[in-house]
């Protein structure tokens, strides 16, 4: 069973990230497991750590859980433009020690939003730049920009917009079939 590790990148227990996660998470169908990483827990990241040999305890079991994942689901705001500070220390966390990475040789979706009507487009494409490096593979098709997150769900997380709906659902499907290839 293939093993898909989501990554929120909004620690705020309110996050329409991860409200959004929740609900692309409840769009896989049966015989994929996901799971929510934490991503919060993890100190910034400090090159010492590792040349120490005694990376913090959150590095080890992170790095170790994420080596586990065939393909990662990245869901995402904005932070100036860009991509926010905890996301991107959970890149170079799970990027080191050098020469073993956790995303070498992977596969992912990225969807951002905002609140706003660009989407998260700045991180959205940030992170891609990344992970080129990284040598993950992204899925370039369809882009999800998510624009409006503030209002996608209703308060029992109903998704408020059918179209929107099946916008996210048509990501699952091809990111499925983009694992599967
Ligand atoms: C430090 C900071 C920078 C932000 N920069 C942007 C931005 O560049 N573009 C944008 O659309 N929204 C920006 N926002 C607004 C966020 O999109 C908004 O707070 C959103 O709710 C964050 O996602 P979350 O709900 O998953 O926590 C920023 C918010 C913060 C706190």
């Amino acid at each position: 069973m293939k093993k898909i590790g989501v990554l929120v990148g909004s620690l705020r227990k309110q996050s329409y990230s991860k409200k959004l996660a929740e609900y692309l998470i409840g769009l896989f169908p049966e015989g994929y497991e996901t799971e929510l990483i934490d991503i919060g827990n993890l100190p910034h990241y400090n090159q010492e750590y590792d040349e120490g040999g005694a990376p913090p305890e959150s590095y080890v079991k992170y790095r170790e859980k994420m080596h586990a994942m065939d393909a990662f689901l990245i869901v995402t705001p904005e932070y100036n433009r860009s991509v926010p500070a905890a996301l991107i220390n959970a890149l170079d966390v799970g990027s080191r020690p050098y020469g073993d990475s956790v995303w070498d040789g992977k596969k992912a979706a990225v969807v951002s939003n905002s609140p706003g009507s660009l989407g998260g487009f700045g991180a959205n494409h940030h992170l891609r730049q990344s992970f080129v490096f990284l040598n993950v593979l992204v899925m370039a098709q369809p882009e999800a920009y998510i624009s409006g997150s503030a209002d996608l769900f209703d308060d029992n997380g109903e998704i408020q917009n059918e179209g929107t709906g099946k916008f996210l659902q048509s990501i699952i499907d091809a990111f499925l079939d983009f694992i599967e290839e």
